[in-house]
């Protein structure tokens, strides 16, 4: 303490609570879902991730610059068949879809990362395929290294596309990169896992959505894939960028805590409506665990 009364240490202290206080006050303004042990908010992700506690991993799929807003797939395929477009088929806009706003929103993403991830987390960023002379896998994975420690690159062969012209789009990606200093866990004993995800592995197939499905859908069992390797039951996991609420339903099956943003509240109310499901939905593909053979011989089952 100074002569004059001033208390350095007393002083930050409160200055630091007050802080707290207004980040909390922010994030309360946000509209916000609690089901189970995920909690689910309507916004933009650059004004809430700042406000968010770091967490034990990331699963995302962020727009990938494609410019959905000149007509999404069923869209563009009802209108190739003169089918009239009033019939729940008019185009479903992804925000921040353009090459420019994509390229700048993953570079301020990227940037959170170091602060969002646990020490010996990482995150799992799904990732377009393709070529041309600006691959968007080599740039992002680029440009996460920036922050992140590139691990690798996970192909995810979606199978055979059908009939098209030239090199058909069949795989995309998904970057796997953790914090610097420390590797991610990785919790399998498995000795195959691959960087290839080959068709219908684990049950993970494309899906060809419906005019009431977020335009963009990923299988939730490609994110539950991700979500056992590398983490162990009841951790939170994040998705910035949540659409429909795949991540959050891949949590909801693997026993974690969750939490997604999401900017479009039709997609916000669809999280919501799947997350409710899911909880709802006892799962046909998890497996009991079955106890190892220690815990079987301290029950006095085992020999
Ligand atoms: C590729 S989609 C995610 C699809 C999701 N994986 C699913 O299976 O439904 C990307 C999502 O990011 C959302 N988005 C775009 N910019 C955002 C932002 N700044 N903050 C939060 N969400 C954003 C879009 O509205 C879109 O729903």
């Amino acid at each position: 303490m100074t002569d004059d009364g001033y208390n350095a240490a007393d002083n930050s202290a409160k200055s630091y609570a007050l802080a707290i206080e207004t980040m909390r006050d922010k994030l309360n303004s946000f509209r916000r879902e609690e089901i189970g042990n995920c909690t689910l908010y309507l916004g933009d992700c650059r004004e809430l991730l700042p406000l968010l506690p770091a967490v034990d991993f990331i699963f995302t799929d962020p727009p990938y610059g494609h410019n959905n807003n000149n007509g999404d797939l069923i869209h563009n395929w009802e209108k190739a068949l003169g089918r009239p477009l009033d019939c729940g088929s008019n185009p479903r806009p992804i925000a921040n879809d353009g090459a420019q706003e994509t390229a700048e929103l993953i570079e301020w993403f990227f940037a959170q990362l170091p602060r969002l991830l646990r020490p010996g987390s990482c995150c799992c960023c799904c990732c377009g395929g393709g070529g041309g002379p600006d691959p968007q896998f080599a740039r992002w994975s680029l440009e996460i290294d920036k922050h992140l420690d590139f691990k690798q690159m996970v192909v995810w062969d979606k199978g055979p596309m059908g009939m098209g012209w030239h090199y058909r789009r069949s795989y995309e990606t998904v970057l796997v990169a953790q914090r610097k200093g420390a590797a991610c866990k990785w919790h399998t004993e498995s000795d195959s896992i691959e960087n290839i995800i080959r068709p219908g592995y684990l049950g993970i197939r494309k899906i060809i959505p419906q005019a009431v499905d977020h335009p963009t859908p990923k299988p939730p069992e490609l994110a539950r894939h991700f979500i056992r390797l590398h983490t162990r039951e009841g951790e939170t996991v994040l998705d910035p960028f949540m659409g429909g609420g795949s991540t959050g339903v891949a949590a909801v099956k693997e026993g974690r805590k969750f939490v997604g943003v999401e900017l479009d509240p039709r997609w916000f109310e669809l999280s919501a409506k799947r997350i409710r499901e899911a909880y709802a939905q006892p799962d046909m593909f998890i497996e009991p665990q079955q106890p190892k053979a220690e815990q079987l011989s301290l029950l006095g089952a085992a020999e």
